[in-house]
């Protein structure tokens, strides 16, 4: 048996986000594509989150959670350009005011993957004038919320952003290309800074705390077939651009793309206050210039891989020893790191409990090594809509019966619960299995 006492004040909660939980986000670019036919099911009413959020954070409270990660949805407070919905606003106020009456500290994504239709129509994340709309609307958001809000998140997963839109297209536009893919990363880099101070300027002007990040992916990229070198080289520069470029750009002010010049962004300079971390687990390359998403590395399945030894329901690898790794990519930035995702589908629930069991086992011991690591949001509190994978995957610690809309918490809920009303993470040594 082992036991590893977390810090004091450690963050213990879940993550989600407006368009995957709320339900009827009828006005953003995820929807249309939806209503196009481009995905397996639409979202609909999702988890029907807006109107229950109070049950929703009743059972966060009472499994003794003590953060939640949540997104406010822009296309709901500014459905047309420049018009800003009071009543929006107010519900979003309403979900804090939830959270604080819980003890649960918020944590605000202003940016999860959905836009405004009348910011898709004027080519939403390729147009540059996204960055100064971004801006508007982060201190819109401030100037609304701020009272309340310590912790910020700008934008969540640039890379899977920019890659799952404009490289894969497997969310709107659908676009596979390359040279727009950069403008995109280019202008999130742009836009985060922007909203950055943008939010510091409200929140200082009222004399409000806040921190300010952005929520990272990472994921270690290995090589399909170790013996062979392309591969290698391959995984080895993905990893390097995929999970350091944004990173390095917001503390460097400038990014450096894929035959492209650098790029100077000085007002990108040391915008993070703490390092936001998402991850799932490893992702296998070889080189092959590049089906629909033209890079000269593709994915191979984990289905056969000699080195995989689990997978999640969507056949991601897992991989516990991976959060430490990307816990030791983000100490070079000097900054406190929150785990801002860490999660899996599965159908078995017993394999989320090992799940976070082994993958806390590892964050303890990068705290136990020196590194601060301030907190750990599982993703999801609640099963939701997986975008193109619709609502097969669960991911939830809450189980949601999406024709009833009645929840049921899993046992791994249970066992996540202790933890975090412990602060402490009590395992027998065959609890966290052999990797
Ligand atoms: C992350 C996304 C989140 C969810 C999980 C499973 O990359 O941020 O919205 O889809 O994956």
């Amino acid at each position: 048996m082992s036991e590893f006492v977390f810090p004091q004040g450690f963050l213990w909660g879940t993550a989600t986000s407006a368009h995957q939980v709320e339900g009827n986000n009828t006005n953003n670019d995820w929807w249309a594509w939806e209503q196009a036919g481009k995905v397996k099911e639409p979202s609909g009413l999702a988890c029907d989150h807006y109107r229950r959020f109070r049950e929703d954070f009743d059972r966060a409270k009472t499994l003794h959670q003590n953060a939640h990660r949540f997104s406010v949805e822009w296309s709901r407070i500014e459905p047309r350009e420049g018009e800003w919905d009071e009543a929006a606003l107010a519900h979003y106020q309403e979900v804090i005011r939830a959270l604080r009456e819980r003890g649960i500290e918020p944590i605000v994504t202003l940016h999860h993957y959905t836009n405004p239709l009348w910011l898709a129509a004027k080519g939403g994340w390729a147009n540059p004038k996204v960055v100064d709309d971004f801006a508007r609307y982060s201190r819109r958001v401030v100037e609304a919320l701020g009272e309340q809000v310590r912790y910020w998140l700008t934008i969540n997963e640039p890379m899977v952003y920019m890659s799952m839109h404009y490289l894969d297209g497997v969310g709107p536009p659908g676009e596979h290309n390359v040279r727009l893919a950069f403008q995109v990363m280019e202008h999130l880099i742009r836009a985060h800074a922007a909203s950055y101070h943008a939010i510091h300027q409200v929140a200082q002007s009222h004399g409000w705390p806040a921190i300010v990040s952005l929520a990272k992916h990472a994921q270690m990229f290995v090589p399909c077939r170790r013996w062979w070198l392309g591969d290698r080289v391959i995984a080895a520069v993905t990893e390097r651009i995929y999970n350091h470029r944004v990173l390095a750009a917001l503390m460097e002010g400038r990014v450096k793309l894929p035959g492209q010049r650098t790029i100077h962004i000085p007002e990108a300079t040391n915008t993070l206050d703490f390092i936001g971390m998402n991850y799932y687990g490893r992702v296998f390359m070889r080189l092959q210039r590049g089906g629909r998403s033209q890079w000269w590395g593709v994915r191979c399945s984990t289905r056969h891989h000699r080195e995989v030894i689990e997978r999640n329901c969507l056949d991601w690898d897992v991989y516990p020893p991976g959060i430490g790794q990307i816990i030791r990519w983000a100490l070079p930035y000097k900054r406190p790191i929150l785990i801002t995702e860490n999660g899996i589908c599965t159908t078995d629930d017993s394999q989320r409990e090992r799940f976070i069991l082994r993958h806390l086992a590892v964050v303890a011991r990068a705290i136990q090594a020196g590194i601060p690591v301030i907190g750990y949001l599982y993703w999801s509190l609640l099963d939701n809509f997986e975008w193109s994978h619709g609502f097969g995957p669960r991911f939830g610690l809450v189980e949601v019966d999406y024709q009833t809309q009645a929840r049921r918490v899993r046992p791994s809920a249970h066992r996540f619960a202790e933890i975090c009303c412990t602060n402490c993470l009590r395992i027998e040594n065959n609890e966290t299995g052999n990797q």
